[in-house]
Formats: structure tokens, C-alpha cells, sequence
């Protein structure tokens, strides 16, 4: 009984008990608007992923990624992509679609047999997919994206190793004494005398420890479709400039 009269009767007037009370409430809810406003671990939550990637498997083929796993029968319907050239003229005929992420079920590969002689490197194509069902039923939608074909390290291999990779294989650390953030130090060894990138040569080790489940899949939190760029870019594009 004394402690207690002691404390609130003479160390603290209520008044000045009714100002801290107020402050504290104020800054608990801050607090919570904060937590609320920029999600509690925000700096770890990855960016939803797009709609829809595409891009160059080789000269005849591309690769289209969905933010969604999709059911095999709709996506290996090639009635339901479209790849027009931006700069306008007729479609191009797509012979086959085949669904290959083997661990999302999000990458469909698409066969364009025309290309293999017509072959139109560095062109713009819109290409469109139309009705494209989720594992889950629902509709995909009408979705739309603008790529280049094939693929070239200016682009868009060098934005995609500068988001990926630098942040551990650049300036400030270079993780398996290993540069990502030049042509020439992606063509570098590292910690040994072999090149980590070989032109021609997808079984190389920047290729590989890209591949799902390996470790720089795991690091870079790298999707099936990211696998398939770096892996055709060395392989069906020579690792070009
Ligand atoms: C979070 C950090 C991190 C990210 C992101 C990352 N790496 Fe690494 N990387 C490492 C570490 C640590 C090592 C050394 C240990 C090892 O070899 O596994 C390494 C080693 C490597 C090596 C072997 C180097 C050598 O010669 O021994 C290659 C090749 C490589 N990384 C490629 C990549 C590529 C390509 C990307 C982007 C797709 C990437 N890394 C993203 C951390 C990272």
C-alpha cells in the first residue's frame, strides 16, 4: 500500500500520468500503422511476379511465363497464343506449345517453324494469349506482352544479371571472387582459371548453379523461365554481346 502511494501519489500527479498514458497510445498506434502501411517484413517480400514474360528460347522457339501454374490441356493449346510483329504485318504460325516448367507449371514453350528460315532476330513481336486456364480452373484472361526476339547480353541479359546477381557479384561484394556486372566479368573464372560462362556451352557453371534447386536458383530466387534465359542465352545464342 505505501509503494503504491508512494508512486502515483508522490513521484507522478495523475495529470502527468494522463499525458504519458496519451504519448504511449499515440505511439503504439503509429507503431501499428507503420507495421500495417509497409508490411512487417516488407524489405523481404518479393515483388508479385508479371502477368506474362516472354522471350527467345532459340530462333524458332519462345518461352512465355505466367504468374500462375497453369492446366497442361489449355496451355498446350497453340490456338490460344498469338505472336504478331509490332511493326505490324501477318501473325506468325505457331506449330506447337508445350508446357516445360517442370516445377511451377508456369512456362509454356511455343514452336515457330517459319523462324528457322525466315529468322527474324531483333524484331518486336506482341504476343497474346487468350483464355489460358489456371491448375486451379479459372480463366487467364487476355494477356499481352511486347518482347525482342533472341537474346543478346546488351539486352536483356545485362538488366537481368544486374537484378538478379550484382547486388552479390558487383562492386561492393564480389561472392566466389565472381563479377555479374560486366560482359567480361560474366566470361570471367572466378575462383579457378575455367570461364563460369561458355559460349555455346549450357553445362557451364554459371548455367548450372542456375538450374532449379541449385544454389544460385536459390539465391537469386530465380523462376523456371530465368533458368531458361541464361541457359539460352549461352546455349542457342553463343553467350552474344
Ligand atoms: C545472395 C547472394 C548471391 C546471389 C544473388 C547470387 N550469387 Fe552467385 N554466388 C554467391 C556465393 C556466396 C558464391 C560462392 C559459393 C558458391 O560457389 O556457391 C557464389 C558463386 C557463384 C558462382 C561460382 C563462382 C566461382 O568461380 O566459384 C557463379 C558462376 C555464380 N555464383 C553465378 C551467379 C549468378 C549467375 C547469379 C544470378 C542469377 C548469382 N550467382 C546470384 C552468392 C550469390
Amino acid at each position: 500500500m505505501r509503494v503504491t502511494e508512494y508512486a502515483l501519489g508522490s513521484s507522478l500527479s495523475s495529470d502527468a500520468l494522463q499525458r504519458i498514458c496519451t504519448v504511449l497510445s499515440t505511439l503504439v498506434q503509429a507503431i501499428a500503422l507503420a507495421i500495417v502501411l509497409t508490411g512487417c517484413d516488407a524489405p523481404r517480400v518479393l515483388a508479385p511476379p508479371p502477368p506474362l514474360r516472354a522471350a527467345s528460347a532459340a530462333s524458332y522457339a519462345v518461352d512465355v511465363e505466367f504468374d500462375v501454374p497453369l492446366d497442361r490441356a489449355s496451355a498446350e493449346d497453340a490456338s490460344r497464343y498469338a505472336l504478331t510483329p509490332a511493326g505490324g504485318g501477318a501473325p506468325a504460325s505457331i506449330s506447337s506449345a508445350t508446357l516445360v516448367d517442370t516445377l511451377y507449371g508456369r512456362v509454356v514453350q511455343l514452336v515457330i517453324p517459319d523462324w528457322l528460315s525466315s529468322n527474324p532476330d531483333t524484331t518486336d513481336f506482341d504476343l497474346t494469349t487468350s483464355g489460358v486456364q489456371s491448375v486451379t480452373g479459372g480463366s487467364t484472361g487476355t494477356r499481352s506482352v511486347r518482347f525482342r526476339t533472341g537474346l543478346s547480353y546488351r539486352a536483356p541479359m545485362q538488366a537481368w544479371f544486374d537484378s538478379r546477381c550484382s547486388r552479390c557479384h558487383g562492386a561492393t561484394r564480389q561472392d566466389g571472387s565472381y563479377r555479374t556486372d560486366s560482359y567480361a566479368g560474366l566470361l570471367g573464372g572466378g575462383t579457378n582459371s575455367t570461364p563460369n560462362v561458355i559460349a555455346g556451352d549450357p553445362s557451364c557453371l554459371a548455367v548450372v548453379k542456375c538450374k532449379p534447386h541449385n544454389s544460385m536458383f536459390n539465391l537469386a530466387t530465380l523462376t523456371y523461365f530465368d533458368y531458361e534465359l541464361i541457359k539460352n542465352w549461352v546455349g542457342s545464342f553463343n553467350a552474344r554481346l
